[in-house]
């Protein structure tokens, strides 16, 4: 499995319970700098049911809040010039949901680790190593390490396309990257995350995301 890595130099992550503000925001920002860009993608993700993946499990349960999540995505003192500010990875999966439906309920659970109908994450003796949510815990000195996730599916059912659009927010990129490298080359090396072979990125990048101060004394 290969976390493509494509180009890009802004990403607007453009968010409200109202698609229409969404397209407004988009056309606004556009009518300013279409002559300067070539836009390279455009997603228009929606919430599925209650925040489900289109692979039907329930996703972004574990999401830090309120100060935690603050702590796990701010740039704090240690890097002072871009306090407040963040960083952002994104990667477009398409999913073989053909593939993925043929799977007992019990097989799609041990890779997520959560069962599918109630949320309620699989224990300790159930869950394999391999599960995405054991994969995708790290610590560092004792303290686990937590980013804070808005995925969103999107799709054209036309041409048969389901998709995740993942878009997760660290203090430091090198914490996504860790996860990553768990679920892609596997931890223990080999013991990669299963939901992969159901699941491809067709680009991934990584953004510094400023603080609106920041953008204030850019001018
Ligand atoms: C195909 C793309 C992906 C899908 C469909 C997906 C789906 C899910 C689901 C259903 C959960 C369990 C519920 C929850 O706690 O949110 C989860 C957990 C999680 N995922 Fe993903 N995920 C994807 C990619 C990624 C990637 C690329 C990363 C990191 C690089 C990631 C990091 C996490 C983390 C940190 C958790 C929480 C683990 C925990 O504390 O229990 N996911 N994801």
């Amino acid at each position: 499995h290969h976390a493509v890595s494509t180009a890009g130099d802004l990403l607007f992550h453009i968010r409200a319970h109202r698609m229409d503000i969404c397209f407004e925001m988009a056309s606004l920002i556009m009518d300013r700098i279409r002559p300067a860009v070539q836009v390279q993608d455009e997603v228009h993700g929606f919430k599925y049911f209650d925040s489900r993946a289109l692979i039907g499990f329930v996703d972004g349960t574990e999401n830090p809040e309120d100060e935690e999540a603050c702590e796990a995505v701010l740039i704090g003192e240690d890097d002072p010039d871009f306090k407040n500010g963040s960083y952002v990875i994104v990667q477009k999966y398409f999913h073989n949901l053909d593939a993925w439906n043929k799977l007992p309920v019990e097989m799609q659970e041990k890779i997520i680790g959560r069962k599918k109908l109630s949320n309620v994450e699989l224990d300790d003796e159930t869950k394999p190593d391999y599960a995405h949510n054991a994969l995708t815990v790290i610590e560092r000195d004792g303290e686990e390490l937590a980013i804070l996730r808005d995925n969103m599916p999107f799709g054209e059912i036309g041409k048969g396309e389901f998709g995740t659009y993942f878009i997760g927010y660290a203090r430091s990129p090198s914490v996504t990257e860790e996860m990553l490298e768990n679920m892609f080359i596997g931890r223990p090396k080999g013991n990669y995350d299963r939901l992969l072979d159901f699941s491809t990125p067709v680009t991934g990048c990584l953004f510094f995301t400023p603080s609106s101060d920041f953008l204030d004394e850019v001018e």
